[in-house]
């Protein structure tokens, strides 16, 4: 694991524009609000929170699916963010991603074989028997074998798919891949032998992680460092035995105590009653203040006023609450590592 970052995201805001009735921009909507995170080469970074904080805003943004409204996201030698979605393929093929949903992102009439090797038709010019013994080697990566190449996506189960979907990720050897929720759909057997495999796969192969979660139990093993997001903030950020162990935001202490749902249909139907639920029970952005000033049993008089800075926490990392007052501020912008 190397010192420089490979990924240096700096004060990134990520908004939406909604439309009026005549097609006109209407209201911003602030999705990502001034994120501060770094990933080394070979490290994974665990990002988790609830629906709708704003995680995959901070994943599309970093696959240029999503403009950054400001910010830098610093990759190597280029600014992600100045490049507005338009990423040379050097770049492209560099940050490749795995999505949640097993069953609609392969493509059905396309055979495992077409799926793995589409990267390499695509990016590379090897010819077709090279990109056939190169597609082998992939799906013995993710302990599938040539007997799959011939198969379609419906022959088999969402493990295999996400297997297939990894696979894929893994084809140009990228130096980074972003993973949003991509054992969420899975049941929990499944969740933890793909969490394995992206294990034994970085280990092996040197690859960065951004891995999206809502279950910080299940991703604090395989990730160096955890950030969790709350309503479009990093509230708090550092390695992830001390924010497992010793969580310091009082959000981050509730995401923990939160009994999380093991049943991935359970876990749908809550996702969706969360977003169909009326607007007072939804986490609310107060207009001042700290964001989670509303729900948090340790609120003080001064959280409704001032948003609190990013202190330095013991055991590393930073977390963004007057709790922690009397500690050091971290450097502006930066992201508590040296703590
Ligand atoms: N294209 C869009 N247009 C408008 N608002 C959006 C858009 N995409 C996301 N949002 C809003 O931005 C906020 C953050 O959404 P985002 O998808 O980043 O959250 P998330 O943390 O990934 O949630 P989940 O855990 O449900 O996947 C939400 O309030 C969401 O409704
Ligand atoms: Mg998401």
């Amino acid at each position: 694991m190397s010192d420089k970052a490979l990924l240096e995201i700096t004060d990134l805001w990520v908004t939406y524009w909604g439309r009026s009735l005549l097609g006109l921009a209407g209201k911003p909507f602030h999705a990502v609000k001034g994120a501060n995170l770094s990933i080394r080469a070979g490290e994974t970074l665990g990002l988790v929170g609830e629906s709708g904080s704003g995680k995959s805003s901070i994943a599309n943004t970093v696959l240029g699916l999503v403009p950054a409204a400001s910010g830098s996201m610093r990759f190597g030698d280029v600014d992600l963010a100045s490049l507005r979605m338009r990423y040379p393929s050097a770049v492209r093929n560099q940050i490749q991603a795995v999505f949640q949903d097993p069953y609609s992102s392969l493509n059905p009439s396309m055979t495992v074989e077409d799926i793995v090797t589409e990267p390499l038709r695509v990016h590379t010019a090897m010819n077709r028997s090279e990109r056939r013994d190169r597609a082998i080697e992939l799906l013995e990566l993710v302990s599938l074998s040539r007997e799959h190449l011939e198969r379609h996506p419906h022959q088999f189960s969402g493990g295999q798919r996400q297997r297939i979907a990894i696979a894929s990720a893994l084809a140009l050897q990228p130096k980074l891949i972003v993973l949003d929720e991509p054992v969420s759909a899975l049941d929990v057997s499944t969740q933890n032998q793909i969490i394995n495999l992206l294990y034994e796969r970085r280990d092996a192969l040197g690859i960065a992680y951004l891995l999206i979660a809502h279950d910080l139990a299940l991703v604090h093993h395989i990730s160096d460092r955890i950030a969790v997001m709350y309503l479009g903030h990093i509230v708090e950020e550092g390695p992830s035995d001390r924010v497992y162990k010793a969580p310091a935001h009082p959000y981050t202490k509730a995401l923990l105590d939160a009994v999380p749902l093991l049943d991935p249909q359970a876990q749908r139907d809550r996702r969706e009653a969360r977003k169909a639920a009326p607007a007072h029970e939804m986490p609310r952005m107060a207009a001042t203040g700290c964001p989670y000033k509303n729900r948090c049993p340790s609120a003080m008089p001064r959280c409704q006023a001032e948003m609190p800075p990013v202190y330095e926490i013991d055991g590393g990392g930073t977390a963004s609450c007057f709790l922690y007052a009397d500690h050091v501020e971290a450097p502006k912008n930066g992201t508590g590592r040296a703590a």
